[in-house]
């Protein structure tokens, strides 16, 4: 038995940079979240912008397929189909964007346009039949930390969002991962820094922070500051990393952390919300994780942890925010085009 058409049952498509995701929701519960990723960058130490949109070809079909028989949904039940513009890579964005204007003309159902980014923060909407779970209450500050971004959100709205903060150079999640690669370490690194470090002294080493203004962040000058430490540690001892490996990736993360939350807090208290949010792949980082709950119990905020498989791209959270904005008669046409520089 298939579920019935009088709800909003909405196909999501995210095809940003190198996950290929497709999931639907229906009027806020996630029916299915299919999502392929692409182990082909591996052995590049990074995403292949060529390859990535390549896999995207091949990956699309069978992920919108698999999440329509995962959710028992026909087709022709969909009511309508949100889809990634952008930010993102083009050749990627491009992929979902055709696939998302074909798929809805051929359906004669709206198409809707949704910021990758707005998209992690509304992760927090999606709701589970089996486990309802609370939700930010408005306004709240939402701190998204990405392999491409690092932003301070406040977020008055489903739709209306303030970047407050952001960084200047390197994302987070770039701080994570060319630190593991210096490290020897597999892409994407940031899952492997932070299961390393759970065996690791977290105070053994230290670094200083950037010095930037305001609510804004820089990585870059961290990354030179950990290649400056390996190689001057390496110069005394070239068993250095190996011998060391879960202490260095402990105090690392422990410094990306440490440094987030300085801003964070500046963050919440200058507008002065109580409820506080993480999104995007860092958000599941473990330390990142225990770190906002043990700061909330301290601050007296409201946190709110999205579920692991929301952290990183998928396609849940952009038929979520598909369905905030069909909902409020926001629709694209069939003349959208990506958009890699995408802003709110
Ligand atoms: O949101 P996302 O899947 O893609 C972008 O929109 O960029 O984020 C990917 C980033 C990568 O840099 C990855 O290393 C990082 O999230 N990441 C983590 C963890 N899991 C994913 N970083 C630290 N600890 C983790 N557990
Ligand atoms: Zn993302």
């Amino acid at each position: 038995m298939s579920v019935t058409n009088k709800y909003n049952i909405i196909l999501g498509i995210e095809s940003s940079c190198d996950d290929t995701s497709a999931a639907i929701i229906k009027n806020g519960e996630i029916l299915s979240n299919v999502i392929a990723d692409q182990v082909i960058h591996a052995k590049y130490g990074g995403v292949v912008p060529e390859l990535a949109s390549r896999a995207h070809q091949q990956n699309i079909l069978p992920v919108v397929d698999a999440a329509l028989k995962k959710a028992n949904v026909a087709k022709s039940e969909l009511t309508a189909i949100a889809y990634t513009k952008g930010p993102g890579l083009l050749g990627s964005l491009l992929v979902g964007t055709s696939f998302a204007k074909s798929m809805a003309m051929g359906l004669n159902i709206p198409l809707i346009d949704v910021n990758h980014m707005q998209g992690h923060i509304l992760a927090h909407f999606i709701q589970k039949k089996e486990k309802p779970k609370p939700t930010p209450n408005f306004p709240f500050i939402c701190l998204t930390v990405s392999g491409g971004h690092t932003q301070i959100v406040l977020v008055k709205d489903h739709l209306s969002m303030e970047l407050i903060g952001e960084t200047i150079d390197d994302a987070a999640g770039e701080a994570f991962d060319k630190a593991a690669k210096l490290l020897g370490l597999s892409y994407p690194g940031g899952p492997l820094v932070d299961k390393l470090s759970k065996e690791g002294d977290a105070a053994r080493f230290t670094f200083t922070f950037p010095k930037v203004g305001e609510l804004n962040y820089s990585f870059s000058g961290l990354k030179t500051q950990f290649l400056y430490f390996l190689q001057k540690e390496e110069k005394l001892n070239d068993k250095f990393i190996q011998q060391n490996l879960n202490d260095i990736c402990a105090s690392y993360q422990q410094h990306i952390v440490n440094y987030l939350f300085i801003k964070l807090k500046k963050a919440v208290a200058h507008y002065n919300v109580k409820d506080v949010a993480i999104a995007g792949g860092v958000s599941a980082n473990s330390c990142l994780r225990k770190t906002l709950e043990k700061t909330g119990q301290e601050e007296g905020w409201n946190t709110f942890i999205p579920e692991f498989e929301y952290c990183t791209d998928n396609a849940a959270m952009i038929a979520i925010t598909g369905q905030f904005k069909l909902e409020k008669g926001h629709k694209s046409d069939q003349s959208a085009t990506p958009s890699a520089r995408m802003k709110f």
